[in-house]
């Protein structure tokens, strides 16, 4: 089997604990070298996951030959400099969400690798778990009719820290809304396949005092019709967050809990009716019961890095190009222009 020789940039929180040890179980990668501003994180994963060469300078990486793609995990505003110098160097792209601190840096970015003509994909990795997969292909086969409303609820704990780059706007571009409620989004638009036609929304800083938002919630109206709620916060402690993400049609629902996460897992019900009937007076509910579906978990991170490297070996389309995040974003974005 042909493999991707990958070269890695950011070794932090994401990279570290989720996407290299994904990468190490991909069939069709192998890891080359890493590169971290800190040079000790960047050694540490070298040993950790046996990379070749460890840098603390992206042009060092990228001046490697055998490196054919490279996957960018640093703080979104390294983004675009970062994708500037991997374009030129001719590697493709596997850049995490957000692609940039805006649409509009966003749109430089893809233009930036469009002039180059190398790939781009962005790492929505929700979008590989087998509950959000199998959501798709049982929307697709019309199991729940005609979506007419979803809602998505996407929290954690996120105090204040020094030195934080995600807790300052001009680092990170957004708080909540841009960092936690962009997953569910790009979930509702993959998984449904309506696009957003309106937005409007809240954005707040209730109980944490740094310059991004701790919480947001975003209310869309689909193209087809559809009303949605997106909210996300970073001021909901971790045990009580859910993690909900629920999708009605005109006939049945899908209810999936614990699946807006990191890690494959959670639960899925779904309730598909026959038959609706007509209007019911006394309200009285059926005793038709929702259905949990059962899957096959495996690993997100890894999926993610074969897709992308099928894309780059020629074998396969991107999974999530650079117009499709976009989308995601712009309904993240429409809402902090209205707050
Ligand atoms: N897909 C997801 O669910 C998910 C989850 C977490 C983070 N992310 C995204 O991944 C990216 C990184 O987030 P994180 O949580 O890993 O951040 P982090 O702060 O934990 O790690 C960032 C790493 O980048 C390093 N770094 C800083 N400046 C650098 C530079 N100029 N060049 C190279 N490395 C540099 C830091 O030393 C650190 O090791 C962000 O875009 C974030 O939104 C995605």
């Amino acid at each position: 089997m042909m493999k991707v020789k990958w070269g890695v940039i950011g070794c932090g929180g994401i990279a570290d604990r989720r996407t290299l040890p994904g990468m190490m179980l991909a069939e069709n990668a192998e890891l080359v070298a890493v590169m971290d501003a800190n040079a000790d994180a960047a050694n540490r994963c070298k040993e950790k996951y046996n990379a070749k060469y460890a840098f603390d300078k992206a042009e060092d990486l990228l001046a490697l030959d055998e490196i054919q793609a490279v996957y960018i995990a640093s703080p979104v505003f390294c983004h675009k400099e970062q994708v500037a110098l991997a374009a030129k160097a001719k590697k493709d792209i596997l850049l995490e969400k957000p692609m940039g601190l805006s649409v509009a840096e966003s749109m430089e970015i893809k233009a930036i690798c469009e002039q180059e003509g190398v790939k781009l994909g962005v790492a929505f990795m929700m979008r590989f778990h087998s509950y959000h997969q199998k959501m798709r292909e049982l929307i697709s086969a019309g199991t729940i009719g005609e979506v007419v409303s979803a809602r998505a609820q996407f929290t954690c704990w996120y105090p204040e820290m020094e030195n934080c780059w995600r807790q300052n706007k001009k680092l990170s571009g957004g708080g909540a809304m841009l960092d936690m409620a962009i997953h569910p989004m790009d979930l509702i638009r993959y998984i449904t396949g309506l696009e957003v036609d309106e937005a409007t929304g809240f954005t707040g800083n209730q109980i944490f005092k740094y310059n991004v938002d701790d919480a947001g919630i975003g209310v869309y109206k689909m193209n087809n019709g559809a009303l949605c709620v997106v909210e996300a916060a970073f001021n909901i402690p971790d045990d009580a967050s859910v993690g909900k993400l629920e999708i009605y049609g005109t006939k049945g629902s899908m209810i999936a809990k614990g699946t807006l996460s990191q890690e494959e897992g959670g639960e899925l019900e779904v309730l598909a009716l026959d038959s609706v009937g007509g209007y019911d007076a006394q309200q009285n509910r059926s005793t038709v019961a929702p259905i949990p579906v059962e899957v096959t978990f495996g690993n997100m991170y890894t999926k993610e890095i074969e897709a992308f490297g099928r894309a780059v070996l020629g074998e396969g389309e991107i999974p999530v190009t650079a117009e499709d995040a976009i989308r995601s974003q712009k309904a993240i974005e429409d809402v902090y222009t209205l707050n």
